[in-house]
């Protein structure tokens, strides 16, 4: 008998299976007897691995309007004001915030959540906090901190000592922000450092990097010749990588070899890269997206990442990762029936491998941890953003919202649709 059976669900590759579970594992996939203390009916809806996020700022999220609004809009003005809030903000403040949105992320499905963790500040009080959340949201959702100094690891003067601090405190990957120190040399020091410490300890490695619109801001062939010397591959990333978007297209026919060489992870973040870059063009304006569809095509994992939901640099923002793969969808002209489906699965399982999830997936023997959508299958879903009608994280449900079934009647005509018209579309 299973604790939890999950009947009649689509899952993502269209296959129609039960999801049987015992304890927090998945015991059975297939056609299963109805013998479990729980069932529920998933018929005609898609059952999914959770969504997970790679790059996010737990430590400032649902901050709007704190201490002030970004009047401009832009990425400067934005790190300003965060270098106002982390000063002001108490342990208890950025811990009270962070629990909330993570309801926020369970309610969408989001299960799994690589968040950057500001160390700058001598204070490291947002470290504090987030080691506690993260302890506190275990039971049912995995939080991964990056040490990240936000204002260079070279650019203050107790940078690089505060980054180590944080990792000796316990937080689990090495962040950094090379095209942020004071010069260009000095920003391939810090990737060429960071790297050597991820490497000395154990660690992932996860850089914000060229996040900018200067095609000569080139940290990420750094970053992928020190990814390949230290033999980390899948276990580091370069987050954003914006500048690729300008690049002259003769470099960047030689960087993407050496990208997929090294094994190394891309984390775009296309609700902000639309947003923040190309503020300096007049017309045409870049968009800021790094080159997601010729990345793939070298074999590189490219994930879909959050960043930011009502912070200092994001006004807007739902802990919805189908809005993320959404936008990232439209802006990089993923719209072949392949590629959508490829934007479902960026979300879902790319995000999980560039966490290095081991226990991830609709497999017997992984973590039993689920949602239903009330979607037809992946396109569909991305279509709609629908509810999450049920959550499962590790075998247990966390979350559960009754089918909208309410009709829109159209007065005079016969036709009437269901709640944001679903079709069934795979
Ligand atoms: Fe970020």
């Amino acid at each position: 008998m299973f604790d939890l059976l999950v009947k009649g669900g689509t899952l993502p590759d269209g296959t129609r299976a039960d999801i049987g579970i015992t304890g927090d594992r998945i015991a059975a996939i297939g056609s299963l007897p109805e013998n479990a203390v729980q069932t529920i009916d998933a018929t005609g809806d898609l059952v999914s691995p959770p969504f997970v996020d790679p790059h996010f700022h737990m430590d400032a999220t649902l901050s709007y309007g704190k201490p002030r609004l970004n009047a401009s809009g832009t990425l400067l003005e934005g790190i300003s004001l965060w270098g106002e809030l982390r000063d002001l903000a108490t342990v208890d403040d950025m811990i009270a915030r962070a629990v909330e949105y993570c309801d926020w992320a369970v309610s969408m499905g989001l299960l799994a959540i690589r968040s950057h963790v500001d160390t700058t500040p001598d204070h490291l009080r947002g470290v504090e906090a987030m080691l506690e959340v993260k302890a506190r949201v275990a039971p049912y959702l995995d939080l991964q901190l990056v040490a990240f100094p936000q204002d260079g690891l070279y650019r203050t003067k107790t940078g690089r000592d505060n980054l180590i601090r944080a990792l000796d405190m316990g937080v689990d990957v090495v962040g950094g922000i090379p095209h942020f120190e004071r010069t260009m040399a000095d920003g391939a020091s810090s990737v060429a450092d960071l790297a050597r410490i991820a490497a000395d300890r154990g660690l992932m490695l996860d850089l914000h990097c060229d996040e900018t619109d200067d095609p000569l801001s080139r940290h990420v062939e750094t970053l992928a010749m020190e990814v390949t010397r230290h033999g980390l591959g899948g276990r580091a990333a370069g987050s954003h990588l914006t500048s690729m978007h300008s690049m002259d297209n003769y470099y960047v026919s030689k960087l993407l070899p050496l990208i997929a060489e090294s094994g190394m992870c891309a984390i775009p973040n296309p609700l902000i890269n639309i947003t923040l870059q190309g503020r300096h063009d007049s017309y045409p304006k870049r968009r800021g997206l790094t080159r997601v569809k010729e990345m793939q095509a070298h074999g590189i994992t490219v994930g879909w990442g959050q960043d930011c939901v009502l912070d200092p640099w994001y006004s807007l923002g739902t802990a919805d990762m189908l809005d993320v793969a959404f936008m990232g969808l439209h802006v990089a002209q993923m719209t072949s029936p392949q590629d959508m489906a490829r934007c479902f699965d960026m979300v879902t399982t790319q995000n999980a491998a560039i966490l290095n999830l081991a226990d991830y997936g609709l497999r017997v023997g992984a973590q039993a941890s689920l949602v239903v959508l009330d979607a037809g299958g992946p396109v569909e879903a991305l279509r709609l953003r629908p509810d999450r009608l049920c959550v499962i994280s590790k075998g247990k449900l966390v979350a559960q919202r009754a089918r909208n079934d309410a009709q829109l009647t159209l007065p005079g005509r016969p036709a009437s649709v269901r709640r944001r018209h679903r079709t069934g579309q795979a």
